[in-house]
């Protein structure tokens, strides 16, 4: 094995996300199969123990990739040196528990681990928030990045990309074509059900999934609420939050942005200004990815409808800016 093993953080490593996501990352699936890994596991003290079963688990897969292992419950420790973090642990909502009462205790957790990984990772870092709200919990994490000075701000990412890969999903079965053959899906700003699926700019080999489809009716009033309240479809269905497809998700982001990718790929990003998005905000963007680097796609056509969309999930992400903007100060 030629190459020199990477550090790749993952937050919340006993909890169901990390126990899809570890073992894939310690195969090379989001790293590539020539790329040992290191893999440096942050929990609450009360979770150790079970980290240590995941760990004797990951042992016992005897990865050849797999160069390292680290459980800890201090942020200073997991992040050191870390060259990708993954940042999955987060307080869920508990009974009684208000959104606002969701995002200050999450961006008490997002601001202390945003320094650290600050003060600690490689400066190249790339991070990704998984943990709910992923955007402002990105958000936060990124401002108190920031303070510290040395990791690039738009370095701080939250998932959409599960949301992306449910509206592939779902045009696949409308129009027939294989999921493989669909390019160009966008989903635009919260990773919440205001979220803008938008497949307007979707091609299937080389033929318009706009026209393929051809109802606006089930645009709106299927297409739209299926992918938005997916996850809550979910919980309904399974009793707990989507897992495996949010660790597929998560490793689907971190390899493109790292190794590249041929097509769109939807990023929730610190916002440049672009389509009126107001800079700093994280929301779901179209980006394409190539040498390490991730750039979004310019010039796209918005039109009323979709305008409205986008304003309407902006709107949420500006009050979620704006619960937590005190613990920010
Ligand atoms: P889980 O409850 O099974 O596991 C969470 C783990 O995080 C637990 O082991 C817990 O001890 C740990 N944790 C809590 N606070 C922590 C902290 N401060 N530092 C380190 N670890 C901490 O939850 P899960 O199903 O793995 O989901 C994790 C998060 O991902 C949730 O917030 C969930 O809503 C979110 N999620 C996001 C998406 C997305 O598309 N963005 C999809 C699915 C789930
Ligand atoms: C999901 O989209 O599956 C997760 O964010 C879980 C949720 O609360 O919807």
């Amino acid at each position: 094995m030629s190459n020199a093993p990477v550090r790749v953080a993952v937050t919340g490593a006993a909890g169901q996300i990390g126990y899809s996501l570890l073992f894939r990352i310690a195969s090379g699936e989001m790293l590539g199969k020539d790329q040992p890994v290191i893999l440096q596991l942050l929990d609450l003290p009360q979770a150790q123990k079970a980290v240590k079963g995941v760990m004797m688990e990951l042992e016992d897969c005897a990865f050849p990739l797999l160069a390292g292992m680290v459980a800890t419950d201090d942020p200073n420790v997991a992040f050191k040196d870390a060259d990708y973090c993954l940042l999955v642990g987060a307080r869920p909502r508990g009974p009684g528990m208000e959104r606002a009462d969701l995002l200050t205790a999450n961006g008490a957790i997002f601001t202390v681990q945003g320094k650290a990984i600050a003060e600690n990772a490689k400066e190249t870092v790339k991070v990704l928030v998984v943990g709910n709200p992923c955007n402002t919990n990105a958000y936060i994490a990124g401002a108190a990045a920031k303070k510290v000075g040395r990791t690039n701000p738009n370095n701080y990412h939250g998932m959409l990309r599960l949301d992306h890969n449910r509206a592939l999903s779902q045009l696949a079965a409308k129009t027939g074509r294989p999921v493989s053959s669909l390019k160009k899906m966008v989903v635009w700003g919260n990773h919440s059900p205001s979220m803008y699926a938008d497949y307007r700019f979707c091609t299937s080999n080389g033929d318009a999934v706009k026209a393929l489809v051809n109802d606006h009716a089930w645009n709106n009033d299927v297409f739209l609420p299926t992918v938005g309240k997916r996850g809550a479809a979910i919980i309904d269905a399974r009793g707990l939050s989507s897992a495996a497809s949010a660790a597929n998700a998560a490793i689907d982001h971190m390899r493109d942005w790292a190794l590249g990718s041929d097509d769109w790929v939807t990023m929730g990003v610190p916002s440049d200004g672009s389509y009126g998005i107001p800079a700093g905000v994280v929301f779901g963007f179209p980006c394409e990815c190539k040498n390490g680097e991730f750039k979004i796609i310019q010039g796209l056509e918005i039109d009323e409808y979709s305008r409205e969309k986008i304003n309407k999930t902006l709107a949420e992400l500006e009050d979620e800016r704006a619960a937590v903007a005190d613990m920010l100060k």
